[in-house]
């Protein structure tokens, strides 16, 4: 297999120069940091009874005041996502022969396997980890790209994709019901784009140096994230420069809202702002799954929403674009929010 996987080379002890963010980028001590932000942890069996009132105004809260929140209950069962962590952890582990035919950087491929960053041939500074990016949608034919060992790989995953797909069309019900939205407003193209990254972190000898993933916005329009396996904490939330850790917990899936949540609801959504960090012992994984719009879909402003006091922010752009200019402003210093500025209306 080519040198170019972490996990193919990394010897325990080196932290390559190309590996090193600098100073301002870097996470330093700042591994597992604490912070007041206390993202709230929202019971989704309370849609169903008397509560519900209560429960679309958290999930409103959350989404308007840190654009991300943790569900329980949330339908998906605990051994769908126990034996998906298993198939991606056993994915990763697969010997070389099995995993170098899904090798790509394409990002139209349906199952591309790759390291750091699908930018790394451009890169100055690469994350410090392997990724697959498989798409879902249209799922069935998606599933015969998707690879076969390990075994039930393709059983296991389509039903994490089906009960993902599902959880996501009711969280974004409650979030158009929120907006003030017409049902069912993000449950065509705006979401129809399933797709999934599995991260893969190797253990780094000096996680002070080095990231996962650095600080950015998901391109979706949610993102619904399951840590893996051992309750290895590295992801990291970040709030007016304020990072805080967001604990793993076993039954709980954390939900991002991403760029295109923050254009259609013009602003009064946020998008939050993460990163992932690494440790010195044990390999951490995460599973990240998107929905996205299609690829000719309109972003723009939900139009009612819209009033002459609530102007719109955002030009209307398709999705192609969107990806275009995120590819095209993309860069460590950046900060995460300068993409959706550049389609900004100025007033
Ligand atoms: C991502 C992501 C964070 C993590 O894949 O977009 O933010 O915890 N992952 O792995
Ligand atoms: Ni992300």
């Amino acid at each position: 297999m080519e040198k170019l996987f972490v996990s193919s080379w990394c010897d325990g002890e080196t932290v390559p120069e190309n590996y090193v963010f600098p100073p301002e980028l870097r996470p330093g001590d700042n591994l597992n940091p604490k912070s007041d932000i206390t993202i709230p942890i929202i019971d989704l069996n309370k849609l169903h009874g008397s509560d519900r009132a209560s429960i679309v105004n958290q999930i409103m809260e959350a989404c308007i005041e840190f654009g991300v929140f943790q569900v329980i209950n949330h339908g998906v069962s605990r051994e769908t996502m126990d034996e998906t962590r298993r198939m991606f952890s056993e994915f990763f582990k697969l010997p070389a022969e099995d995993k170098s035919k899904f090798i790509s950087w394409d990002q139209n491929s349906i199952f591309s396997l790759y390291t750091s960053n699908y930018n790394y041939h451009e890169e100055k500074i690469h994350f410090w980890r392997d990724v697959v990016t498989q798409k879902c949608h249209p799922l069935e034919e998606c599933i015969p790209y998707w690879p076969h060992k390990p075994d039930g790989y393709r059983e296991i995953i389509k039903e994490y994709s089906v009960k993902m797909i599902e959880l996501g069309s009711r969280i974004l019900e409650v979030i158009s019901e929120g907006l003030g939205l017409e049902p069912g407003y993000f449950g065509k193209e705006l979401s129809q784009d399933a797709k999934v990254n599995l991260n893969h972190y190797p253990p780094c000898p000096d996680p002070r140096l080095t990231l996962g993933t650095a600080k950015h916005n998901d391109r979706s329009l949610v993102t619904i994230l399951l840590q893996g396996h051992g309750n290895i904490p590295g992801l990291q939330y970040c709030k007016d420069g304020e990072w805080t850790t967001i604990d793993p917990s076993p039954d709980a899936l954390v939900v991002f809202m991403g760029h295109i949540m923050k254009i259609v609801s013009n602003g009064k959504l946020r998008s939050a702002d993460h990163q992932s960090v690494t440790n010195k012992t044990e390999a951490r994984e995460s599973s990240a799954f998107f929905l996205c719009p299609t690829q000719d879909c309109v972003i723009e402003p939900a139009k009612a929403l819209i009033t002459p006091e609530n102007p719109p922010l955002f030009k209307s752009i398709t999705y192609t674009e969107f990806l275009k200019a995120h590819n095209a402003t993309r860069n460590l210093k950046a900060n995460p929010e300068d993409v959706v500025k550049t389609f900004s209306i100025k007033a």
